[in-house]
């Protein structure tokens, strides 16, 4: 598959993309061995929807402590939408088996206290 060399997961179009409508996107590339870009930032009680594509192998994502969680699929487009209460410093987790790296392929989420003027 290609899919990861189109315009939406080229790198410089990766990471947290403002909708206009309250909402965010953010869009990642799993790969041997992270999660890229390796440091996403939204804010709580926002709606995020997460589009990420594997550049290799099968991966799978999971954040604890949260219900966000998917298979990354080569080939596809893997979609969560979620919203996170709780500001905090979480992981998002390789549970798929992807080869030697794969218990050190995690990346960071931070979470921060939404503000009262918005994003
Ligand atoms: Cu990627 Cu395990």
């Amino acid at each position: 598959s290609r899919l990861h060399l189109t315009e939406e997961f080229a790198e410089d179009n990766l990471g947290v993309k403002d909708n206009g409508d309250g909402t965010l996107t953010v869009t990642m590339v799993a790969a041997r061995y992270g999660f890229f870009p390796p440091v996403i930032e939204v804010p709580t009680d926002t709606p995020v929807k997460f589009r990420i594509a594997s550049a290799d192998v099968l991966h799978g994502v999971h954040v604890p402590n949260t219900n966000a969680a998917t298979m990354i699929v080569p080939g596809y487009v893997s979609e969560i939408t979620t919203s996170f209460p709780t500001a905090g410093k979480y992981s998002f987790l390789c549970n798929e088996y992807c080869g030697l790296g794969h218990d050190s392929m995690w990346s960071r989420l931070i979470v921060v206290e939404k503000t009262a003027g918005g994003s």
